[in-house]
């Protein structure tokens, strides 16, 4: 690994753009600090360049414009191999010609280690991924998952400070799926390798990562912990990638510090926190969360406003009630309750009220 520039960030990505034809920008403006030790996802939809930047960063590609950095040090021309980066690739790519142990041994070789402590290596990573007695086989001899736990191991074996995995998990099921998630986080956690991960799983990255960049269309729409994506998106875009999320339309009527009042395009009004709008007569699209959305009268305000909204449908779903509604002419508008004590289960066919705090229903681009 090279060298650390004191108070340097670990990784860092300074206003890099990437295009392989020359014309269009797959990458546009991509600035990213990571520490060290951090576990970040690139999340977003296909094509929207995750594993794009992480083959630059890797080495495989190179940047059209701009500078990576690692521990300080500009990597543009550093080849891959010296870079002392592990890889987890998105077809995990195992060598078909050698054994698993012998897959594990290469980059050991590769690096000029000798015989008995590239065993010994190979036997530890082996264990980690709970896998110690398939080292004789052949990548065809195992199964999907098995083979993704090998590539896993084999991007630890030589022990790289960062750790680059593309869709690591994307032929298991979701059992093995769940527990994978967890060993990876342990085993980065334990060894403290700074981690960039790449999935299109909004799950998988709010429970793994300690920071979530949201990618669309080769920009990072948003970069933040998962409770402050979840809880704060900062456009529509981002709103409506993760997790469920009710939007309504229409042009902000009053706008007063952190509140806003909305008028819908049925012509009902609504409160809001101003996010992505400054001024009155402004085109909004409002995000609210299903679990935060209130029909009991008692727990808003006395100035709040609220909304008619016809129950269309009530769903059973164990742990938490699911009811979707009507309202301001949407009719995918969906309520999450709690199984709690003395909840209750909204019937089809009747209108309620429904309201909620301001700060809970942002404002956004529309
Ligand atoms: N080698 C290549 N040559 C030309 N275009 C490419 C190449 N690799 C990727 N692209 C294009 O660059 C864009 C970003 O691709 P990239 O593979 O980075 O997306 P991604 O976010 O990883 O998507 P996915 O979730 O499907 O893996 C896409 O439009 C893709 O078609
Ligand atoms: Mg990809």
């Amino acid at each position: 690994m090279l060298d650390a520039v004191s108070n340097e960030p670990f990784v860092a990505f300074e206003r890099v753009q990437k295009s392989y034809d020359g014309e269009t920008l797959v990458v546009k403006d991509l600035n990213l600090d990571m520490p060290k030790g951090e576990f970040l996802t690139m999340l977003g939809p296909s094509g929207s360049g995750k594993t794009t930047c992480l083959m630059m960063l890797a080495g495989f590609e190179s940047a059209t414009h701009g500078e990576i950095k690692l521990a300080g040090n500009s990597i543009n021309n550093i080849p891959p191999h010296k870079r002392g980066i592990g890889m987890v690739f998105q077809n995990y790519a195992l060598f078909p010609h050698m054994s698993v142990a012998e897959n594990l041994a290469f980059p050991l070789e590769v690096r000029k280690m000798g015989k008995s402590e590239r065993e010994a290596k190979v036997r530890r990573a082996l264990d980690m991924v709970q896998m110690g007695s398939f080292g004789g086989r052949r990548p065809a001899q195992l199964s999907g998952g098995q083979q993704q736990r090998i590539a896993l191991a084999r991007a630890l074996v030589f022990e790289p400070e960062l750790v680059l995995m593309d869709e690591p998990l994307g032929a298991l099921d979701k059992q093995l799926r769940e527990h994978m998630q967890f060993e990876i986080k342990h085993i980065s956690d334990n060894l403290g390798i700074t981690v960039v991960y790449v999935t299109h799983d909004q799950t998988e990255a709010l429970t793994m990562s300690d920071r979530v960049a949201v990618f669309d269309d080769g920009r990072i729409q948003q970069l933040a912990p998962p409770d402050e994506l979840y809880e704060a998106p900062k456009n529509s875009f981002v709103a409506q990638f993760i997790g469920e999320n009710n939007t309504l339309e229409g042009v902000v009527e009053t706008i007063a510090g952190e509140r806003c009042t909305v008028r819908l395009d049925n012509g009902s009004v609504i409160d809001a926190m101003p996010v992505n709008v400054t001024e009155p007569g402004q085109r909004t699209r409002i995000s609210i969360r299903p679990e935060r959305v209130e029909f009991g009268r008692d727990r808003l305000t006395d100035d709040a406003h609220t909304l008619d909204a016809e129950v269309l449908e009530f769903i059973y779903m164990g742990d938490i009630f699911r009811t979707r509604l009507r309202v301001a002419g949407n009719n995918d508008f969906i309520v999450k309750t709690r199984n709690a004590p003395g909840q209750i289960r909204l019937d089809p066919g009747t209108t309620i009220e429904i309201g909620w705090q301001p700060e809970d229903c942002r404002a956004l681009d529309a």
